[in-house]
């Protein structure tokens, strides 16, 4: 079953240009399909010199037909990892059009492509940002969802688009897998999550501001219900969220039901945990201060991974410290990410 070609949209973003490498090591034919909205060829080059041959790159958007018609045309795709997206959730209440056309009619777009071409085969990226704000923790996949941004809502819109379009024929092949918070690098050090502007998230600005980039970490509150009342989540290695793809890709064509996983460790670390655990490994001091929670932040949210344990025989394998250091491995080699060399 491997040799297939395997179309990943998004491939040369963080999640994707990891996922990519483990692909190809384990026989898939690649085919990368981007229109480097949030990245950049560099990312692919170094992928390339990873494992040492040439990849397929698309530049093409998802929202324009003749771009995908192109690809469908010249490859017979077998099936679609769908990593492309739009992901920064501030930038989706200012923006939310762009992020429905961007993430919601780029995905209709792409599975009606596929579908003329009897491609039926789609794993999806999801987020933990479905489940809102959870009653309970850990969080499986049976808990309700929400979302209270636009970011969030694409997510949930497109998971119901796709449980739709396999009610209407089951002959397609469904996963939607829930990220929890993806962090780390490759432990190579020449790939990793390349931010533009000011990070969004954590583990980058620590990153920047153990560097020197950045004065200062702000954590957004201190007075949550949690053991020392700072946030706390399920971080989980980029690496073993790749090793996931490749498992649920492993196994798609078996799966006789649209497919729902998380992907965490079942591990909630707050943010003053993961500082601590930043400077142990590193050396390094990450300056912070306490500052306001952040509109829309929870308090507390990990995952029972243990479905992906039973369904793609899946767990991740990397501690908290592995990530920190594959994080910094990457982030003192590339100090301005891609844009270094
Ligand atoms: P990323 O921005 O690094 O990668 C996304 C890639 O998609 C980029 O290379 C971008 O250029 C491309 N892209 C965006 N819109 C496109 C379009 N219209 N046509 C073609 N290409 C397009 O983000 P990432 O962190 O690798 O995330 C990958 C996916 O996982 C996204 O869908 C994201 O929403 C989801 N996700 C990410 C996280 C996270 O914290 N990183 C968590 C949960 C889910
Ligand atoms: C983690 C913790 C913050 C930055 C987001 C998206 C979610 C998903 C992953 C895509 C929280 C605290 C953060 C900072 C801080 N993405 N923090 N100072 O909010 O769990 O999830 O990324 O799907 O949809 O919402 O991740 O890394 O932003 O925050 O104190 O400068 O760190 O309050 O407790 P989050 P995050």
């Amino acid at each position: 079953m491997k040799n297939r070609n395997i179309l990943v949209t998004g491939g040369a973003g963080y999640i994707g240009s990891h996922t990519v490498i483990l692909l190809i090591k384990s026989g898939y034919n690649i085919i990368i399909f981007d229109n480097f909205s949030n990245s950049s060829r560099e990312s692919v080059k170094r992928v390339e010199k990873l494992v040492d041959t040439s990849i397929t790159v698309v530049e093409g958007d998802i929202r324009k037909r003749e771009d995908l018609q192109k690809v469908f045309i010249s490859y017979k795709i077998d099936s679609v990892i769908h990593f492309a997206g739009l992901k920064a959730v501030g930038e989706s209440v200012e923006k939310p059009l762009k992020y429905y056309d961007n993430n919601v009619y780029g995905t209709i777009n792409l599975c009606q492509v596929m579908a003329e071409h009897d491609c039926k085969s789609i794993i999806f990226s999801s987020s933990a940002t479905v489940y809102g704000d959870p009653k309970t923790t850990p969080i499986d996949e049976s808990f309700s969802t929400s979302a209270t941004n636009p970011y969030g809502k694409s997510k949930l819109f497109i998971e119901e688009i796709l449980r739709d379009v396999y009610f209407s024929d089951t002959s397609w092949k469904i996963v939607l897998l829930r990220y929890f918070n993806p962090i780390g690098a490759h432990a190579s050090g020449t790939i990793g999550e390349d931010p533009t502007g000011i990070p969004n998230n954590l583990m980058p600005f620590i990153s920047q501001t153990a560097i020197g980039k950045r004065k200062y970490l702000s954590i957004f509150g201190n007075d949550y219900d949690t053991h020392d009342g700072t946030g706390v989540r399920d971080y989980i290695h980029v690496v073993d969220l790749a090793k996931g793809h490749v498992k649920a890709l492993d196994k798609i064509h078996t799966f006789n039901k649209i497919m729902t996983i998380n992907l965490g460790t079942g591990e909630g670390y707050s943010v003053l945990d993961v500082v601590k655990a930043f400077e142990k490994v590193t050396g390094k001091k990450v300056p912070y201060k306490i500052e306001a929670r952040r509109a829309g932040d929870i308090a507390t949210c990990y995952a029972d991974p243990s479905y992906a344990k039973k369904v793609l025989d899946w767990k991740s394998e990397k501690t908290l410290e592995e990530m920190c250091a594959d994080t910094w491995y990457w982030q003192s080699q590339n100090p301005n990410g891609y844009q270094s060399h």
